[in-house]
């Protein structure tokens, strides 16, 4: 028996003793008993990290669709597998049922196939919340083309950066979307990446706002009249495990964004199995995150692992301040939400509004909340625990990764105690060590290091799109047999984690990874910009946010300040998206640097943080004057 569904803590850790003793014999079992193959591995799993190379379940065939749909259509074709609650509350919330789904699936592949496109090939799905999003994914995992989602709050250079990378064939978007108050022209910033695009021979548009867009005769094409004639049956792609099932991309601390590659059972096995555990979800619950499927904890805990258990899983399209901060917890009476899952940003700004946006809601059904994307302060998780938990749902501190595919570290609801801003324990089949700088493990407890996994797990990356030697440099190498995540973590006196933050050029502002190189290098486009540097300091609602320091060239010297900080925030805002927007500008003479010319961030850190008593040795920098100057002109 594989313990799929853990129950206590004693089998808790009896389970993760097994799965570090014999982590091939326990994955085998939990992929064995709760999985449809049409083929089973012929090895669990093969790996070196010193290639780094990685395989799961090697020689299986299986479609993930089928996994995730056509297996549930015996006993739940008419429950509900998604419901989503659109923008404005006005409109009929939908319940998509499995059959249903699996029509739309059907559908949507069909046409997708009819585009041309085949299994390996690369489409970008650029869309709001909405459910042809999900049906998208779906879609394309179904005929095995590698789905990219790009989070359609980015802009259209950063999208056209997405789309080149992986050469992409299709791109599927609507002509706008609906966000609170505004409506968003997502057709028009396809448009305009496309402009800088020669792969993409097919657009298919989703009509959701009904804005005017251009339509590109040949290249673009409505949805919904393809949808109608499109036959609802479609033989499921024979995928081998380790086949690519989609690529995500993430910010890096250095040059462009890194297309994490995930493949497919590992991906599959991993994300169902934390699902079921962390959320501890039973038939016939309602479970809500409030993600986007633009991002790693959509894919995983929206659409892959909930559908893989045959779960109820809410989408949302909207925001939580519209109509007004109740928003969220109407959502959570009226479908009775069970398991309640969102980020700590969320949290904060809804905590600093007033009560009774909460307590005009009957929040009763809630049985485990989570939190997942940044370190989760006391304050934050206490409100969240008293006003909404009722301090009897428990919270999940979900520490993971893009990379990581799946939660990682976090406690199970009803088995682990919580403990507030920690992570606690690893799942099954992780094993966490702390290193410190020069390579040494950490042992004991009480203790902080960078926090590494020694060993593969199922949904690990396998690599980066197009640039495996960048995949070995970035989390193979500076921890040679491991695996570095690029964040700082404590153990406390009883092996608890909790993760202290990026350790890297890595910041998370609203619970948004963000590089600094690709912030710098928009900035750096603006014709009065010498050079610049970001870096993140302590924010009450964010978490982070962003401080820019910026040199001038001499011809910008004599323009008006304020508005070469909005022209370089629309320069981000081009670049990236509003995400990446500066708080703070501060011009400067000079930025401080060592010896060999590297910015010492540390300094700049401190300085927009307010530390300025404590900046440690500054007698190596090239120029130390360069200190004090940045000091008095501090915003
Ligand atoms: O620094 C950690 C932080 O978010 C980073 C990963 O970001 P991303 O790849 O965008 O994935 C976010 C959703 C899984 C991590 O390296 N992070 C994520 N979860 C937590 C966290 N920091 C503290 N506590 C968490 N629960």
């Amino acid at each position: 028996m594989s313990n799929y569904h853990i129950k206590s803590l004693e089998e808790y850790f009896n389970v993760y003793r097994r799965s570090i003793r014999n982590p091939e014999t326990f994955w085998a079992e939990v992929a064995e008993e709760h999985f449809l193959w049409r083929k089973k591995w012929d090895k669990v799993l093969e790996w070196d990290f010193k290639e780094p190379k990685i395989e799961w379940f090697k020689g299986a065939k299986l479609n993930i669709t089928e996994n995730c749909i056509d297996r549930h259509l015996v006993t739940k074709a008419d429950q509900p597998a998604i419901l989503f609650e659109p923008n404005n509350p006005d409109e009929d919330s939908i319940a998509i049922s499995y059959r249903q789904l699996h029509e739309r699936v059907c559908k949507m592949a069909n046409v997708l196939k009819s585009k041309g496109i085949q299994k390996g090939d690369r489409v970008v799905i650029y869309m709001p919340m909405i459910p042809e999003l999900a049906v998208s994914l779906l879609a394309c995992a179904r005929i095995g083309a590698v789905h990219s989602v790009v989070f359609a709050g980015f802009s259209s250079s950063a999208l056209a950066a997405r789309i080149n990378d992986c050469e992409a064939k299709a791109v599927m978007t609507s002509d706008g979307s609906f966000r609170g108050a505004k409506t968003i022209a997502i057709k028009a910033i396809v448009d305009e990446a496309l402009k800088n695009c020669t792969t993409v021979e097919t657009v298919l548009v989703v009509n959701r706002t009904g804005e005017d867009v251009q339509m590109q005769v040949g290249r673009d094409h409505w949805l919904e009249p393809l949808l109608d004639e499109a036959d609802s049956h479609c033989d499921a792609e024979i995928m081998d495990a380790e086949d690519p099932l989609f690529i995500l991309y993430t910010s890096g601390s250095t040059g462009k964004p890194k297309g994490m590659l995930h493949t497919t059972a590992g991906y599959m096995v991993y994300t169902a199995y934390t699902f079921k555990n962390v959320f501890q979800y039973q038939d016939e619950d309602v479970y809500w995150c409030t993600a986007d499927i633009g991002w790693i904890t959509g894919h995983s805990y929206i659409v892959y692992g909930p559908l893989a258990n045959g779960a109820t899983t809410v989408m949302f399209e909207g925001v939580p301040s519209y109509p007004d901060f109740s928003r969220f917890w109407e959502i959570i009476e009226k479908h009775k939400v069970n398991q309640f899952y969102t980020a700590p940003t969320a949290i904060r700004a809804l905590a600093k509004e007033n009560l009774d946006y909460v307590t005009g809601s009957d929040l009763s059904s809630l049985k485990v909340l989570g939190t997942v994307g940044e370190p989760i302060n006391e304050e934050a998780w206490h409100w969240y625990n008293d006003h909404i938990g009722d301090k009897k749902s428990p919270i999940v501190d979900t520490w993971w990764q893009t990379e990581t595919g799946g939660i990682m570290i976090s406690p199970i609801p009803f088995i682990t105690p919580t403990k507030p801003t920690y992570a606690t324990l690893p799942l099954p089949g992780i094993q966490p060590v702390l290193m410190d700088e020069n390579g040494n493990e950490i042992f004991g407890n009480q203790v902080d290091g960078r926090l590494c996994i020694q060993f593969p797990w199922p949904s690990i990356a396998r690599s980066i799109w197009g640039n495996h030697q960048r995949y070995a440099e970035t989390y193979f190498s500076a921890f040679p047999g491991m695996y570095f995540t690029g964040d700082g973590a404590l153990r406390d006196e009883v092996g608890y984690y909790r993760i202290t933050g990026r350790v890297d050029d890595v910041i998370i502002v609203s619970g948004h990874n963000l590089g600094t190189a690709p912030i710098e290098d928009a900035i750096n486009e603006h014709n009065a910009v010498a050079e610049s540097a970001i870096v993140g300091y302590p924010h009450d609602i964010k978490g982070n946010a962003l401080y820019g320091y910026v040199i001038l060239k001499e011809t910008g010297e004599n323009r008006d300040r304020d508005n070469l900080k909005k022209e370089i925030n629309q320069v981000i805002t081009e670049h990236i998206g509003p995400i990446a927007k500066l708080d703070k500008i501060q011009f400067t003479a000079g930025l401080p640097k060592t010896r060999s010319g590297k910015i010492m961030r540390r300094i700049l850190r401190k300085i927009a943080s307010n530390e300025t008593e404590n900046l440690g040795d500054i007698s190596t920098l090239l120029n130390p004057e360069i200190v004090d100057e940045i000091i008095k002109g501090k915003i």
